[in-house]
């Protein structure tokens, strides 16, 4: 096969684990998920407590196999040694020989990549100072805290210079601070042209650092997009602050059909609906001579978006969306009622 610019080509992967006596229960991990990643771009991977993150990153990481479906890692199949010697890959619970220091631990890590020695101890030093963990370097892995280990496997994970990331939760356990820094280091590596792949349950550190991100819940795809894009779904209403006369007010509300009661210092405040032309609206405060003091649209922030696909984990609908939308304020109903699955139109565009 040939090398491709494609860090990442997922095309219906589905996985389910035998679980419960004698093997006899079934859990679907991941179902027929596709998506395809971009060189360069911080790709976020969202879902709840057992949508199946972990299982689809182990997968692409080669230590389980799917069930179905395929995966290409810059054009070469998720197994092979060209696509991991490509990949740096940070797990959920990484496991440590506690017996061995930070330093001699990174340069087992090293080694396993065959890196030549002057470049392998600039290498270690480099990510010691730049994960902070320097200090410590001599000590026992046994004796690090939590978030100085994830430190550790974040090293672990660029010692071989990979061209994609893979990190689950890469920012669990650590500090503001830590958090920081590794928003840091994952928008750094986009800058030297890298890729990375995270799962994440912290929503505004997505929301500040990726570019697209995708949600999965119960192992199916939800949504995929730019944050942008993913966000502008949910625009629930604009606040219009204006100075107005009462009378200027009540021919504004015959018109357009809209009530309120907000007075503030100098004016009112209107909460337009989204179904309401906001151009037009403001054409007419402008036509009218009402000053304008601000317009603020309140959007669905990614936590609320995240939260009508946080369903319990109970298998026994199909998608086990359909109650949840039936309620959700965020309009990705209409979305999924166009489409059988709701899916479909997603999967397609990605695959393209
Ligand atoms: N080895 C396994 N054997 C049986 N079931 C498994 C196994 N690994 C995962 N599962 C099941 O697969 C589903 C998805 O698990 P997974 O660990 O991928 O979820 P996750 O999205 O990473 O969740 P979390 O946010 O809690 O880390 C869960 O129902 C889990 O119980
Ligand atoms: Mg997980």
């Amino acid at each position: 096969m040939k090398h491709s610019e494609v860090p990442l080509k997922i095309i219906n992967i589905s996985k389910t684990f035998k679980t419960g006596f004698l093997n006899l229960k079934r859990v679907k991990a991941v179902c027929d998920l596709s998506f395809t990643m971009k060189k360069g771009e911080i790709f976020g991977l969202l879902g709840p407590n057992g949508a199946g993150k972990t299982t689809t990153l182990k997968i692409l990481t080669g230590l389980i196999f799917p069930d179905q479906g395929q995966i290409e890692e810059f054009g070469y199949p998720a197994n092979s040694v060209k696509a991991r010697s490509h990949i740096g890959f940070l797990p959920e619970n990484p496991y440590f020989y506690e017996y061995l220091t930070a330093r001699e631990f990174l340069n087992m890590c090293a080694d396993i990549f065959n890196l030549p020695k002057k470049e392998k101890l600039e290498k270690i030093d480099y990510l010691l100072n730049k994960l902070s963990i320097a200090e410590a370097a001599d000590r026992p892995l046994r004796k690090f805290s939590k978030g100085m280990l994830q430190r550790t496997g974040l090293a672990q994970a660029l010692i071989n210079d990979p061209d994609l990331i893979i990190l689950d939760e890469p920012l669990s356990g650590l500090d503001p601070i830590g958090r920081r820094d590794f928003r840091e280091i994952i928008t750094n590596l986009r800058k030297q042209g890298k890729t990375v792949l995270f799962s994440s349950h912290i929503l505004s550190d997505v929301e500040e650092i990726c570019d697209r991100a995708a949600i999965i819940a119960r192992g199916k795809l939800q949504e995929i997009g730019t944050i942008a894009k993913l966000l502008s779904k949910g625009v629930k209403e604009t606040e219009i602050e204006i100075e107005a006369t009462k009378a200027q007010l009540s021919q504004l509300q015959k018109k357009w059909k809209i009530f309120t009661n907000n007075t503030t210092l100098s004016g009112y405040r209107i909460n337009l609906p989204p179904n309401i032309p906001l151009q037009k609206f403001i054409k007419d405060l402008v036509a009218a001579t009402i000053t304008i003091k601000s317009i603020k649209p309140h959007k669905e922030s990614l936590e609320n978006l995240f939260l009508n696909f946080n369903m319990s984990t109970d298998q026994n609908s199909p998608t086990g969306l359909q109650n949840n939308k039936q309620s959700s304020p965020t309009g990705l109903q209409n979305n999924k009622q166009n489409s059988p699955t709701g899916l479909q139109k997603n999967k397609d565009k990605e695959i393209e």
